[in-house]
């Protein structure tokens, strides 16, 4: 089985070579610093081989688990936020057929997802979807306190218990938390819920190999197995002894981290089918909360093409020249669909006709590469032979690393986000949380 690639001759023009490889005893020392945990964060490295770590019980633990929600629900409710949330949404949209929320659903529940906002319209909307489904949950929540997910979870639990008696609601209900802490774990066991336990040593954004995403996946009927496999060989094509120039996580953070230096302040990553929209709001969330600290960071901005030419595509041609694109670029379709012929041609479209609708994809991709790099645009290239579970654990693994060498070499700690607790201390205060009445009266002052 081939690996994903990085292709980095059209950044060329922008960095030199020299100015690269310039970076590599920085990312030996990143290397290093995470395979010895010396180096700030050290107390998050669960993630660095998690996947050579999973063993077939536990996928079989976590498959079984599934099948219970599968066979037991028409819907299953996967509630977190962040870290708990985006990763099991990225992989379960970018295997899903675009329109299976509209289509029967052959066996499979529906996965939708609550508890990632705080919207009064989301949730009567989601309450009067479920009012008449046999619904799921899987409460997803490392801290289990996070505000967002434990309102959804409090109004999911209610209902579930109410349309389908507490003692089915238990079954169907599965928690995913600490061991031992936080309002999750103590409902959990209180209740007696089939739970599941987020390791202490990886954070949230690094977390979808564990079973914050692997359960919603195969709650979805995708192969885990392949998926755990793609991370498990790319955490091999990305080991450390791997020399520098074919590490592609090691020449990726060298690379991007030597554009930022030459003034490529915004990294936007780019995709050519809808179906990884997703996979960009994850690793949006994985680079942005680790590296954008102490008022550094690239940051991490995302676009879909050729959707998105037709509106972000000016200023990314001409706006200011501070970004940087990285390319998702899918080599083979999973479907096969030629371009017709029409005897009218009013379209003037003619041309086109007899070739894959893939093809004219590529060229457009091809074509706004060039274009984009003749507007000062550097630009990175990461091709995945196919979009499947297999190789969809390989990016997932790529990017991790990538990330955590990348950090490094930026001089952050990339496994710590104490920026996000400042909006929770004003919203806890703007609504007059025991314990927050000096922060209350502070902040009414000033609106
Ligand atoms: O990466 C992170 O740490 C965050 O995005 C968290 O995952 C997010 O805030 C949710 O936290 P929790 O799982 O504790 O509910």
């Amino acid at each position: 089985m081939e690996n994903i690639k990085l292709n980095i001759d059209k950044v060329l023009g922008f960095v030199s070579k020299e100015q690269i490889m310039a970076l590599e005893p920085a990312v030996k020392k990143a290397q290093a610093g995470l395979e010895e945990a010396n180096l700030p964060g050290n107390d998050f490295l669960g993630w660095l081989h998690l996947p050579s770590s999973i063993t077939k019980e536990f996928i079989e633990e976590i498959n079984a688990t599934a099948a219970t929600l599968r066979r037991n629900c028409d819907v299953v409710v996967v509630a977190g936020i962040g870290g708990s949330y985006l990763g099991a949404r990225a992989v379960i949209e970018a295997l899903s057929n675009n329109f299976a929320a509209m289509m029967p659903t052959a066996g499979n529940p529906r996965v939708v997802f609550a508890g990632h906002n705080i919207s009064e319209d989301y949730l009567s909307e989601l309450t009067a979807f479920l009012a008449d489904k046999k619904f799921g949950v899987i409460n997803i929540s490392k801290s289990g306190t996070t505000t967002e997910t434990a309102l959804a979870f409090r109004l999911l639990k209610k209902q579930c218990e109410e349309q389908r008696g507490k003692e089915t609601a238990s079954k169907v209900i599965v928690a995913i938390t600490d061991a031992v802490k936080g309002a999750a774990r103590i409902t959990a066991d209180k209740e007696g819920y089939k739970s599941f336990i987020i390791p202490d040593n990886v954070g949230g954004r690094f977390s979808v190999l564990t079973p914050v995403g692997l359960l919603p996946i195969a709650v979805a009927g995708f192969d885990i197995e392949a998926l755990v496999k793609g991370a498990q060989d790319m955490e091999k094509a990305c080991a450390p002894t791997v020399p520098f120039e074919e590490n592609i996580a090691a020449m990726y953070a060298a690379t991007r981290n030597a554009l930022y230096a030459n003034g490529k302040k915004i990294e936007i990553l780019v995709n050519y089918q809808p179906k990884l929209h997703f996979t960009s709001e994850w690793w949006k969330q994985l680079y942005g909360e680790s590296e954008g600290k102490e008022n550094k960071g690239i940051f991490p901005a995302s676009v879909d093409f050729t959707t998105d030419l037709h509106s972000m595509g000016q200023w990314i041609q001409e706006g200011e020249r501070t970004i940087f694109e990285t390319v998702l670029s899918i080599e083979k379709p999973n479907s096969s669909l030629i371009v017709p012929s029409d005897e009218a041609n009013l379209d003037g479209l003619n041309f086109l006709a007899g070739k894959h609708v893939d093809e004219v994809n590529k060229m457009a991709e091809l074509g706004t590469q060039l274009a984009h790099v003749d507007g000062g645009v550097p630009n990175m290239r990461i091709s995945i032979p196919e979009l499947n579970a297999y190789y969809i654990g390989q990016l997932i693994y790529f990017f991790e690393i990538g990330c955590g060498i990348s950090g490094y070499v930026l001089g952050v700690n990339p496994f710590n986000q104490p920026g996000v607790e400042a909006y929770k201390k004003n919203m806890f205060a703007l609504l007059d949380k025991p314990g927050y009445e000096a922060e209350s009266k502070a902040i009414r002052a000033r609106l």
